[in-house]
């Protein structure tokens, strides 16, 4: 399975923050924003992975995470030229990801909590056995999301894009799972009337195909969608406090690489030596201890 991390998008909502940097290259906490979704495709067991960004963003992310080596991965980098919708990630991507089953994540989305590492591999085991496969989580304003509904065995009714009057509180989250075909099937993709390859068009398509499948994420779960500024404040808030109360660290690509054995202690060793003087080597320094 190859792994898509769309970090592109214009950020309007966080100017002046974003005028003259990535939004996803902005800090939550003490790590950049893209750390967040890297490290989900990592726990989805990906190690073939595609970062989209703009053309002057794209230099600044290549000099962040080079080629992956070091996280135990292989990453790709590619431009959007324009914010021309989530799917066309996957037109860009299309020789990347060839006939492979693929992740798509956005680079603005944080996902944290218990058994997440076996919610992604389902995911991703259920792309490869032919399904997309989403995630819902309840919100209190699902008006601003594409909004799932249910029927009442919990099997995929409609997804609309941000409907006025939401008939469920369920959205859809930044993460989708696609087998194989997927490219093929993005290709079929209308623009749409603000001129965009709409992602939840695309969804659509696989629930007429009965190919969609809807995973609801629970109470345990915390989904943050850093958009707004409050947003990145909550965000920030929440690894702060998640961190320095356990002492770990949250979404760490070097941390779970060597966890999956992706990478030795001896180049563990040597990221945490490289970070020594700051939060995010301290935090890693800490759970070699606890080893
Ligand atoms: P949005 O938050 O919808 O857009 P944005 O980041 O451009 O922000 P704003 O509304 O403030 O102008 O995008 C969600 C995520 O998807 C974000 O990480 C950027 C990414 N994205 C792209 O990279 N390309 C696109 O064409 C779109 C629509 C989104």
């Amino acid at each position: 399975m190859k792994g898509i991390l769309l970090a592109g998008g214009s950020g309007t909502r966080l100017y002046p923050l974003t005028e003259v940097t990535s939004k996803q290259l902005l800090p939550i906490y003490d790590k950049p924003m893209i750390y967040y979704p890297l490290s989900v495709l990592m726990l989805a067991n990906i190690r073939d992975i595609l970062i989209i960004s703009t053309p002057q963003d794209k230099p600044r992310f290549q000099r962040l995470l080079q080629d992956g080596k070091r996280f135990g991965i292989h990453i790709e980098y590619a431009i959007q030229e324009r914010p021309g919708g989530i799917v066309e990630a996957l037109l860009i991507g299309a020789h990347f990801i060839g006939n492979d089953s693929c992740a798509l994540i956005l680079g603005d989305n944080i996902f944290y909590g218990n058994g997440l590492t076996k919610i992604l591999q389902h995911g991703h085991g259920t792309a490869e056995e032919g399904n997309a496969l989403l995630y819902a989580y309840s919100v209190s304003h699902p008006e601003d999301f594409g909004v799932v509904t249910f029927d009442q065995q919990y099997h995929v009714q409609s997804i609309q894009e941000k409907p006025s009057h939401p008939q469920s509180n369920y959205a859809i989250t930044g993460l989708y799972f696609y087998p194989q075909g997927v490219v093929q099937l993005a290709k079929e993709v209308q623009p749409s009337q603000r001129n965009e390859l709409e992602i939840t068009t695309f969804n659509q398509k696989y629930l007429e195909q009965h190919k969609l499948k809807v995973e609801i994420l629970g109470q345990s779960m915390n989904w943050f969608d850093a958009g707004t500024i409050d947003d990145l404040v909550i965000a920030t808030n929440f690894v702060k406090t998640i961190e320095n109360r356990e002492g770990i660290n949250i979404s760490s690509p070097e941390e779970i690489a060597y966890q999956f054995g992706w990478i030795s202690l001896e180049e563990f060793k040597e990221t945490i030596e490289y970070y020594q003087q700051s939060l995010y080597g301290q935090h890693l320094k800490a759970m070699l201890k606890e080893k």
